[in-house]
């Protein structure tokens, strides 16, 4: 083991710097630095997501009354629902360290080893955006994943030769927003699977509370449901909106933040009592306007409305799903009625 990490680390020294491409991976944006404070530690301080920490609970206290490495974790769903922070929480609570990393940052096979080779047993490797991980990539993930170890080739040209990298026992952590891009050889070596739902208006204001809590930013909690009401279900849209609105309490010297502030701060942010955004007014409005709303397909919005067909398809759309105002049918999206009816149109389909 120790030899074949020397052997590993000379050979990668040379060939890329493992501390940059954990640099990378941890992006520095002020709303990641942001999330770091205001992200639960531990499972009791999560809110929400009750099925998925009852599961959780019983997986971690069985690994570690069997002092082994937890069963790999594939997390899912849509963006800010909180897949990091689960991450974060289940190394507090199996008590080991966590290694961070995203599939794009993982280029080459050596990458992957990299980080594989600094884990101590029962370690968790965290990799963010797991469906993108390159497929020559996925596949030295199999070995490594369920037997422990890694094959490669080391070296270049007529010197090139294979070596066997032994693992200690890990747990590797997928997130993803976009499951169904994993391939199936992937997804069948996770043992547990598990998706996270979009948060209930009442978890949402729990959340709120906390943030503004921690914020020390004094929230009625009308103030508090007014904003959950607007977050399309998600954690990260709830604190990013509270951050505003408290902004606009500030200016206008209120005491605290309560249900007109929030009103109107949202208001003039142009997040509607649904909480949607101009991007979602501009999709369903194009649907209505130009596609008697629907079916139309996804590339054909996308282009409509200037935005990637990825980013719709992941950040869009699955809410107005959720909630009713768009539908998914085999010839493409379709406006629903009650989306004709938020936006003020006469529902004119035939059905
Ligand atoms: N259950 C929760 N309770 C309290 N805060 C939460 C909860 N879930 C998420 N948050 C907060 O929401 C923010 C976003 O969470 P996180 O970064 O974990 O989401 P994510 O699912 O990883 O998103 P992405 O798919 O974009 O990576 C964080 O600031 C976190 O503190
Ligand atoms: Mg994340």
């Amino acid at each position: 083991m120790t030899e074949d990490k020397t052997q590993f680390n000379q050979w990668y020294e040379e060939d890329s710097d493992t501390d940059q491409l954990l640099r990378d991976a941890v992006a520095n944006s002020e709303e990641q630095h942001n999330e770091l404070s205001l992200r639960p530690q531990f499972l009791r301080e999560y809110i929400g997501q009750e099925a998925l920490k009852e599961e959780l609970a019983v997986y971690i206290s069985a690994a570690k009354q069997r002092e082994e490495a937890l069963d790999h974790v594939l997390l899912f769903g849509p963006p800010g629902l909180g897949k990091t922070t689960l991450a974060m929480i289940i190394a507090n609570e199996m008590n080991v360290n966590i290694k961070t990393t995203s599939g794009p940052a993982i280029e080459k096979p050596g990458d992957l080893v990299a980080l594989l080779n600094e884990l101590e047993p029962g370690d968790i490797l965290f990799i963010d955006e797991i469906h993108r991980v390159p497929t020559n990539i996925e596949e030295i993930m199999y070995s490594a994943m369920e037997d422990y170890f890694v094959d490669i080739m080391v070296g270049q040209g007529p010197t090139a030769r294979p070596v066997h990298f032994p693992l200690p026992p890990f747990t590797l952590i997928g997130a993803t927003t976009r499951p169904g891009m994993l391939s199936k050889p992937l997804r069948d070596r996770f043992g547990i699977i598990n998706s996270l739902q979009y948060y209930t208006p009442e978890e949402l204001q729990q959340i709120v509370v906390r943030t503004a809590d921690i914020f020390k930013a004094p929230i009625k909690p009308a103030g508090a449901y007014e904003i959950s009401l607007r977050s399309r279900g998600t954690p990260r849209i709830a604190n990013r909106l509270l951050k505003r609105v408290r902004d606009f309490a500030q200016v206008q010297g209120k005491e605290a933040i309560d249900k007109s502030i929030v009103t109107i701060g949202l208001d003039k942010l142009r997040v509607d009592n649904k909480g949607l955004d101009e991007t979602d007014h501009k999709l369903l409005e194009t649907m209505i306007e130009y596609y008697k709303g629907g079916p139309v397909g996804l590339n054909t919005i996308a282009a409509n409305i200037g935005e990637e067909a990825e980013t719709i398809e992941a950040m869009v759309e699955p809410y107005l799903l959720q909630i009713g105002f768009l539908q998914r049918t085999p010839r493409g999206r379709v406006v629903t009625e009650s989306g004709y009816n938020h936006l003020g149109h006469a529902y004119q389909r035939e059905l």
